[in-house]
């Protein structure tokens, strides 16, 4: 050999060698786990397109939210179903609502277990968006926009500003049930800074809001609308939700977010934007946390019942990469499954 040869393999001849020379470490204080409360009670009904996720009655969550915490897992984030769907998602900021009871029966159980509230409408509206759905052009003010829908197979929009008094709502409804952090995900324009205005009349200054800052118009929610019953009847959510081809739009959604009052930020997919995420770490300051979905998992998950990929080792990697790309807290449904490899 006419060259000196840079042997970088020098340093990965052992484990112990690789682990001194790790860039990136996962552990569970990072993992936030998803659970789904559904009415009833010894519920707990398997979500067909995601093996090993569950919808969870009030009293089964609180048990789920046990081992989570004694697995070290040290935060949920709630999805509701609720018992009954309407047009202004009366489900959502009822204080006898269903994620509301799972928050007080779970502070009950886990005093310390830090309790995210997933914001948004579209599991409480019977149309399934994520906003107020009026006719195209129709009246902007709540009552009247709820009072005037669509009719069948006319032009409808989703408005912005009415439903921001709901996401207000629901979130001040959240918070006094015990939710200890509030994440909005519906996207409507201007919601996080309703939402810090209502929480701090309502004198809830002490509560961060951890915003879905950049979350794409993605597929890879499919299983997540089965596991939560929230698939739009009509339409899709490209009016509300990032077009996936949007980095630098992704900027702004986030330093618009952060102006607004924004504790947290999230990229919601994780996977296929790992550049956002990297780019999101580079630029902002803040915490910074990304959304490993329903989708990402059940790819992994259907691979590995047909034997095509190891599921343990396909499942800490992508989790590790996730955290190499810049997001230092991680919601994903591999949370439990995770910490129990690193124990
Ligand atoms: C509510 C919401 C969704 C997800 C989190 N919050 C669904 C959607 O926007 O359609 C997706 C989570 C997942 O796929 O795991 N809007």
């Amino acid at each position: 050999m006419a060259f000196p040869v840079t042997r970088l393999r020098r340093l990965r001849r052992s484990e112990q060698f690789r682990s001194m020379v790790r860039e990136t470490r996962l552990t569970p204080e990072s993992f936030v786990y998803p659970l789904f409360v559904c009415p009833g009670e010894g519920v707990r009904k398997e979500v067909r397109s995601m093996p090993g996720v569950f919808n969870l009655s009030v009293d089964e969550a609180a048990k789920e939210a046990r081992q989570t915490y004694s697995l070290g897992v040290p935060s949920i984030i709630l999805f509701g179903l609720p018992e009954k769907k309407d047009e202004v998602a009366t489900g959502a900021w009822a204080d006898d609502g269903i994620v509301q009871q799972a928050a007080r029966a779970i502070k009950r159980e886990v005093p310390n277990l830090i309790i995210m509230g997933d914001v948004c409408l579209c599991e409480y509206m019977s149309h399934g968006h994520c906003g107020i759905v009026r006719a195209t052009g129709g009246p902007q003010s709540l009552g009247a926009a709820v009072a005037a829908p669509p009719a069948a197979g006319t032009d409808y929009e989703i408005v912005n500003d009415a439903t921001l008094e709901l996401l207000a709502r629901t979130s001040v409804s959240l918070a006094r049930a015990g939710v200890d952090i509030i994440a909005p995900s519906d996207m409507m324009d201007g919601r996080v800074g309703a939402i810090r205005k209502a929480l701090d009349q309502a004198g809830l200054v002490n509560t961060p809001i951890l915003s879905y800052a950049a979350k794409f118009a993605s597929g890879f929610y499919g299983p997540f609308r089965e596991a939560a019953d929230s698939a739009p009847q009509f339409g899709d959510r490209r009016s509300y939700q990032m077009d996936p081809a949007n980095v630098r739009e992704a900027m702004r959604e986030i330093e618009l977010d952060i102006e607004e009052g924004a504790d947290m930020i999230m990229v919601k997919p994780a996977m296929p934007y790992l550049d956002v995420i990297a780019a999101a770490r580079e630029r902002f300051d803040l915490p910074l946390a990304a959304y490993q979905v329903s989708g990402e998992y059940a790819m992994i998950e259907a691979a590995a019942r047909n034997n095509w990929i190891d599921r343990e080792r396909v499942m800490m990697e992508s989790l590790v990469c996730i955290r190499r790309a810049g997001a230092s807290i991680i919601l994903t449904y591999f949370a439990k499954d995770a910490a129990k490899l690193l124990a």
